[in-house]
């Protein structure tokens, strides 16, 4: 087992990663002190899978646990959700020392960890994260939260988990789409921060794809050690946290006129980094070799690099980027690479440019539509 630490003062907490954990989430929780009650929030494929081997630890562990599932999914990311979870734990008698466990993916563990924190005015909470996203990101860091109708993640608060126990072999069960969705995350930790970890997914990435648990756990930490680094030094994003929105500004308006749902949040960034590359190669010295280096690194690992895209769509997509939460004074601010390893943020880019790198990826492809429509014609 590997251990991060978090180092946010009081707040501090470890990170846990391993084979086998969720038989050791009861005899964890113990070690923290927390009081008999608590409920496990999970969703309906978590739940299925994984939720009785967490009850029973809790439970041998000589916790109280209930058990609260709710719709796979990110629509159970809702006020209505959240309220259904305060009138479950009302009556399940949680009081101030009670815990949260949320055991699932990025939904449920935004969703548990704002219930959490807003229940009595704030409990405890741990996180147990099942896909790869959740355990590089979603479940480290403390942000959590909710959706509302007029857009993702519009109600939520900083929140800390006591503990983050990642059990590798939760993984194992994880769909293949959604594991190469979470390599998107990965990659970006090499892109922002390290370029040895980068050089070690492209040297390693066979193996990582068969899910071998040595290098999961490797590369898992190292994202959390990250990720936890980041935070450590900014909390609350005023500055340096931002660097993890690398590829973030383009990927979330691809979500956004694709509709949710079209494309995983780790395909749609997977997209928006590649255009960033090309972005920072023109703007702050990313070499065209490194720009390629990255490219390829997300194909080999099954990732879209590339959205078809007509004119109207195009336009529809600076809309987006210029309503996303970055932008200020009406300029979309990036964070661009200077080179693998090493970003800058808060950079503003002059929309001709972005639109020059948007060519890299999107396949428009109009005329020869019309050629081959004549063709055929
Ligand atoms: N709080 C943060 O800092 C942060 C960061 C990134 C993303 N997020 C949020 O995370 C959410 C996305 O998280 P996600 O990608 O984990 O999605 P998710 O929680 O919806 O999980 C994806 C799917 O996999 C299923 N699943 C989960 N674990 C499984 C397992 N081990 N085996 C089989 N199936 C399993 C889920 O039921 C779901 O159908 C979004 O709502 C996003 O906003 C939050
Ligand atoms: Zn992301």
């Amino acid at each position: 087992m590997r251990t991060v630490p978090v180092q946010l003062g009081k707040r501090s907490y470890a990170i846990k990663i391993g084979g086998g954990l969720l038989a050791h989430l009861g005899g964890e929780c113990a070690r923290l002190k927390l009081g008999a009650r608590c409920a496990i929030i999970t969703d309906t494929n978590v739940g299925r899978r994984f939720a009785k081997a967490a009850f029973n630890s809790l439970a041998t562990a000589g916790f109280s646990p209930s058990l609260i599932v709710v719709p796979a999914g990110e629509t159970a990311k809702s006020l209505k959700m959240v309220q259904m979870g305060y009138d479950l734990l009302a009556a399940h008698r949680l009081e101030r020392k009670s815990f949260i466990v949320a055991l699932g993916g990025g939904v449920v563990g935004d969703l548990a960890g704002f219930v959490a924190a807003t229940y009595l005015r704030g409990i405890a909470f741990v996180q147990v994260p099942t896909t790869l996203l959740a355990q590089v990101d979603s479940s480290v860091g403390g942000k959590v939260g909710v959706n509302l109708k007029a857009g993702k993640n519009l109600v939520g608060a900083f929140y800390q988990p006591r503990l983050v126990l990642c059990d590798l072999d939760t993984l194992a069960a994880l769909p293949e789409r959604e594991f190469r969705a979470g390599l998107a995350e990965v990659i970006k930790y090499g892109i922002i921060y390290d370029a040895r970890l980068f050089a070690r997914l492209e040297r390693g990435l066979p193996r990582l794809l068969k899910r071998e648990p040595k290098m999961l756990g490797a590369v898992i930490a190292r994202c959390c050690e990250i990720k936890a680094a980041v935070v450590g030094e900014d909390e609350t994003e005023s500055g340096l946290r931002a660097i993890l929105n690398f590829g973030h500004t383009i990927g979330h308006a691809i979500e956004n006129i694709s509709g949710y749902g079209k494309y995983l949040h780790g395909e749609a960034i997977a997209i928006g980094q590649v255009a960033t590359a090309k972005l920072s190669s023109g703007l702050t010295g990313l070499s065209e070799e490194e720009a390629g280096r990255i490219r390829d690194l997300f194909k080999r690992a099954g990732l879209p690099t590339g959205i078809k895209l007509g004119a109207p769509q195009r336009r529809k997509l600076f809309a987006a980027m210029r309503l996303d939460k970055k932008v200020s004074g009406g300029e979309i601010k990036f964070v661009l690479a200077r080179k693998i390893g090493r970003v800058i943020w808060g950079q503003r880019v002059p929309e001709n440019l972005i639109s020059h790198a948007l060519d890299e990826i999107v396949n428009t492809a109009p005329r020869v539509l019309a050629r081959d429509r004549n063709r055929k014609s």
